[in-house]
């Protein structure tokens, strides 16, 4: 069972009377990209330094919940959970998890049993995180779900919620719910900006950076020797912490000014930059680690010399894993795409790669 901390009153529902007693709703929610990473946090989930992300489309989560009156009230939260139409035990207590540390902010969820239905539309065991897109999409259903039970809250004001519940599932997923780029922790430069959710980026976004392509080449699917939360937490004792999160806080007004005059070879060099910085990080911790493959380092290889000989924008960045993401203006989509099916394919596993671009965030299904 986990200790349920409420950090905000200002997300607690209060329903007076049920206005249905059930119903069903249904969203699909993108995962993201990080250009400037989140990388260590103190509870719950609160970011030691400031991300900003493309919110990306085609990597994506669908999720319904139906939701019933519980014929007899009592105290636990029920639900069923299935994967692509069939039970996946083994998701469960992570769901559990999520209802429990939540439940403060939904008063309504020990009323109802759900039946909560999802999939994902990129490859099972891909390498890519789902955890983003998946608990994304499970926020914004239940705070959809508390909408239609009476909630009284503007659209705005929805988002917001979704984006602070998803965080509390995985701190990166509060930065799927809109798009094209938001950012997550508080800075003093970026108005509006919070700790506690994700805001849109809301300053005028040069063309160039409008429908970026983000090419994600699928280079180990295997699971990570070290998980997202262990590695968040070897930035407690890391001896260059505080340093990291200083350069992550300039970088994002570095990059807020380049997303809006166009700079591209400002963007490359923070974006390729924040990538080797944040795995650089897990190779200085105690204990250290390397999430990189072989052929992680070819890929990147690859994109430096094309980029040098045929001057074509297109950058890398990386995730927490081995996988690569290939990003590009979409004016060059086809030269970087014959370029990946020719030279960097065959340094992926069965050839694999997804193109997904940027996109909007949460789409009602
Ligand atoms: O959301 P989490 O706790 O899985 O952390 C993810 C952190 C990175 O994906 C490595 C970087 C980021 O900002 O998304």
């Amino acid at each position: 069972m986990c200790k349920k901390l409420i950090l905000s009153s200002r997300y607690i529902s209060k329903i007076d009377s049920f206005k249905i007693d059930s119903g069903k709703v249904a969203f699909a929610l993108p995962s993201n990209i990080a250009l400037v990473k989140y990388w260590g946090k103190r509870p719950v989930q609160i970011p030691e330094n400031t991300s900003l992300s493309f919110t990306l489309s085609t990597c994506r989560t669908e999720t319904s919940v139906e939701f019933q009156r519980k014929r007899t009230k009592d105290l636990g939260i029920k639900f069923s959970f299935l994967f692509a139409g069939k039970s996946k035990p083994s998701f469960e207590p992570k769901i559990q998890t999520f209802l429990e540390r939540v439940e403060p902010y939904f008063s309504f969820l020990k009323d109802f049993d759900f039946v909560i239905n999802s999939k994902n539309t990129f490859p099972h065991s891909s390498g890519i995180a789902s955890s983003a897109s998946g608990m994304s999409a499970l926020a914004q259903c239940f705070v959809a779900i508390e909408a239609k039970l009476g909630g009284s809250f503007s659209e705005s004001e929805q988002i917001e919620k979704a984006s602070f519940i998803a965080r509390l599932g995985s701190g990166s997923a509060c930065r799927s719910l809109e798009g094209p780029i938001t950012i997550w922790g508080s800075h003093p430069k970026i108005e509006g900006s919070s700790d506690e959710f994700a805001i849109k980026f809301n300053l005028p976004i040069h063309t160039i950076f409008q429908n970026y392509q983000d090419t994600v080449l699928l280079i180990d699917k295997g699971e990570k020797q070290v998980s997202s939360t262990v590695g968040h937490g070897l930035m407690h004792e890391h001896p260059f912490a505080k340093q990291r999160f200083a350069q992550a806080n300039e970088n994002i007004e570095k990059l807020s000014a380049v997303l809006q005059t166009g700079n591209i070879d400002g963007f490359i060099k923070i974006v390729e930059s924040e990538a080797l910085t944040l795995h650089a990080m897990m190779m200085t911790s105690q204990p250290y680690f390397i999430l990189m493959k072989p052929k992680t380092f070819e890929v990147i290889n690859h994109i430096w010399s094309f980029r040098e000989k045929t001057n074509i924008p297109v950058c890398f960045t990386l995730d927490a894993g081995a996988n690569v993401h290939v990003l590009y203006p979409e004016k060059y989509k086809d030269k970087v795409l014959e370029f990946i099916k020719k030279k960097l394919a065959g340094h992926c596993q069965n050839k694999q790669y997804i193109c997904d671009y940027v996109g909007n965030g949460a789409v009602l299904l």
